[in-house]
């Protein structure tokens, strides 16, 4: 909930600008509300996420918007349990299951996002928290289904707080997560499955991140809101 529509389209704007001969994919999430008037600025090299989706594609919920509305504006992407809507709006496994479902049946990538809490990693649970959140979130898909999602690894403690997880510990816990995938849906998915990193990632970090073999790219927060850093975290990414 970050910037006014005027300022998103300057961003958007200035990373236009920036990104021709950048080789990597750069979709950017804005609050719902601006991504009509963003759609047509985002042109070939930008593509649009929304940050949240109902479950449902029409009906009686006040305030909500659904896959279907996304699909009719031309969305390709929606994020779906960043640990914001999992804390601040009660979003459980099962519901944002519910909320993969709509998005794949109107053909919308969802962009998956899960992590541990601080106490979950310091009393060593966050490997189990995380196969929670990805068996539950994830795990119901057919193969040709799982191979629209993409993964965001976002350590909660990692998120807003300037703490970025090492690039050990990033790659410790991407590597888990492909091995997950793998034995659910074998090796070829694994290898094409993109995951994300999220969580404090900036210009002075992001190079190391994405240099781990397991880390694919970055889920970008604080960082995006500034043309500059944002640019260039995107180019150490290649
Ligand atoms: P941050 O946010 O980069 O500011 O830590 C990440 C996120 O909101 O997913």
């Amino acid at each position: 909930m970050n910037l006014s529509l005027q300022s998103a389209q300057q961003l958007v704007a200035d990373l236009q600008a920036s990104l021709d001969g950048a080789h990597c994919k750069v979709i950017i999430a804005p609050p719902a509300c601006y991504l009509g008037s963003l759609i047509d600025a985002c042109g070939e090299h930008i593509s649009l996420a929304a940050q949240n989706c109902h479950d449902k594609q029409e009906g009686a919920y006040t305030g909500e918007v659904s896959a279907m509305m996304l699909e009719s504006m031309g969305v390709a992407y929606c994020l779906v349990g960043h640990s914001e809507r999992r804390e601040y709006f009660c979003e459980g496994n099962a519901w944002l299951a519910e909320k993969i479902n709509a998005l794949i049946a109107k053909g919308i990538h969802p962009i998956y996002c899960f992590g541990e809490q601080l106490d979950e990693r310091k009393s060593n649970r966050h490997f189990e928290v995380v196969e929670q959140q990805i068996r539950e979130g994830l795990f119901h898909l057919a193969d040709a289904d799982f191979s629209n999602v993409i993964l965001a690894y976002e350590p909660v403690w990692a998120i807003g707080t300037g703490e970025t997880a090492t690039s050990e510990q990033a790659q410790e816990m991407h590597a888990f997560i492909r091995n997950l995938v793998q034995k659910q849906y074998g090796q070829a998915m694994a290898d094409r499955t993109t995951i994300l990193y999220g969580g404090s990632c900036k210009p002075s970090n992001a190079e190391e991140l994405f240099a781990q073999p397991d880390v694919d790219g970055g889920l970008i927060g604080g960082a995006a809101l500034q043309a500059s850093d944002f640019i260039q975290i995107i180019r150490s990414n290649g």
